[in-house]
């Protein structure tokens, strides 16, 4: 799922050029990082499963090159004309997956992601992949550190040993009282936004919670054209379905449903590049915390992100900062603050 905006890194992440195309961390985009992580589970016994890449239609070309770079030839992008959050995304790929016939196992991910430990994620991915198979919904949940308040909170039921665990509770996007609550009480982890589960098995719990979008969609992909890699679902139809993430639309209503939906905790050194904090916490740091991109002179500097795009960047006597300079634009933030970037770029959206 790469048709995200990353609006909480502005300036770097524009319309244009969104963040998952971005390398904020290594060479790699995280767009392509995602993909390489998946490479993992395509050389044993699951069988090597097709690429889908959903994302808008603007940046075709973006992510066509970015595979190109890495030699993987996806199956299929499907583009959208306009961006209806995650749950149409991932019924547009749904469909497509159920077209040769058959009913695979999709692994679902977000593309704005990092993971440390590739070779954990893989085997907890092919056990989800298992688990999947005979008809769950497997999320890949996070031991969380911290009452983060974009995240999704997963509540578990018991489990055996060797079991996947059961959710009793998924809620999404908490406010900051109930997430420091859920911090404290302990049991909680977070949704990842990795999840693994039959392509029918989601339309099936779409068809329950929200019959409108699934509808909306079929529409859309009935109308769809093609062009060699590219799929469009019809673009009037499209823009008529309703925007709703996946975890609003059905995983907050799976728990205590027909639906079998289980976390699997995945300690693979996760991180969503959700924000600049989360840029400056994987970054590599010098011995006063700073870390830094580009042409940067810092002096009394501490636990500073400070990225130079075309200019010289300094920073005298200040700590906890966040400088990011591009040639039209430049933001300094305090850290703590960084979430609230997206709020600049309401305004400048409503400037037009
Ligand atoms: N194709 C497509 N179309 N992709 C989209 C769209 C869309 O309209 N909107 C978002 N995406 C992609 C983003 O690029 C990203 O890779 C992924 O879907 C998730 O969307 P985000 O917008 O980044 O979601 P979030 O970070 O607020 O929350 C989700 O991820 C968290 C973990 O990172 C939720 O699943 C949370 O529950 C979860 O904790
Ligand atoms: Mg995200």
């Amino acid at each position: 799922m790469a048709g995200g905006s990353g609006t909480r890194l502005w300036p770097l992440s524009r319309a244009g050029f969104p963040k998952q195309f971005l390398s904020l961390s290594g060479d790699d985009s995280l767009f392509q990082q995602a993909v390489r992580r998946l490479a993992g589970l395509s050389s044993d016994d699951i069988a090597a499963r097709p690429l889908l890449v959903v994302g808008n239609g603007e940046h075709r070309f973006l992510a066509l090159e970015q595979l190109r770079e890495l030699k993987q030839a996806p199956a299929s992008v499907l583009l959208e004309p306009v961006g209806r959050n995650t749950a149409p995304a991932l019924t547009l790929a749904a469909l497509a997956a159920l077209e040769g016939g058959e009913d695979p196992v999709l692994v679902v991910t977000p593309a704005d992601q990092t993971v440390a430990d590739e070779a954990g994620f893989t085997a907890t991915l092919r056990e989800a992949v298992r688990v999947a198979a005979d008809g769950a919904i497997v999320i890949l949940g996070i031991t969380p550190d911290r009452p983060e308040t974009g995240y999704g909170y997963i509540r578990a039921v018991a489990a055996e040993p060797g079991e996947v665990a059961k959710v009793r509770q998924f809620v999404e996007k908490p406010d900051r009282a109930t997430a420091e609550r859920y911090l404290a009480e302990g049991g909680y982890t977070w949704n990842s936004g990795i999840f693994v589960l039959k392509a029918s098995v989601w339309l099936a719990a779409l068809e329950a919670f929200r019959p409108d979008i699934a509808s909306a969609v079929r529409t859309a992909w009935a109308a769809r054209e093609q062009d060699g890699v590219f799929v469009r679902p019809g673009k009037e139809a499209f823009a008529a379905v309703p925007s709703e993430s996946v975890d609003y639309a059905v995983l907050e209503k799976c728990p205590g449903s027909v639906f079998d939906i289980r976390v699997l905790p995945l300690a693979a050194g996760w991180n969503d590049l959700g924000a600049w904090d989360a840029v400056w916490q994987v970054g590599a740091k010098d011995e006063a915390g700073n870390v830094t991109q580009g042409d940067v002179l810092l002096q009394d500097a501490r636990d500073t992100l400070v990225h130079a795009t075309s200019r010289l960047v300094s920073v005298v006597g200040l700590s906890d900062v966040v400088v990011v300079e591009t040639p039209d634009a430049v933001l300094v933030t305090d850290r703590a603050r960084s979430q609230d970037v997206k709020h600049i770029v309401t305004q400048l959206s409503a400037c037009g």
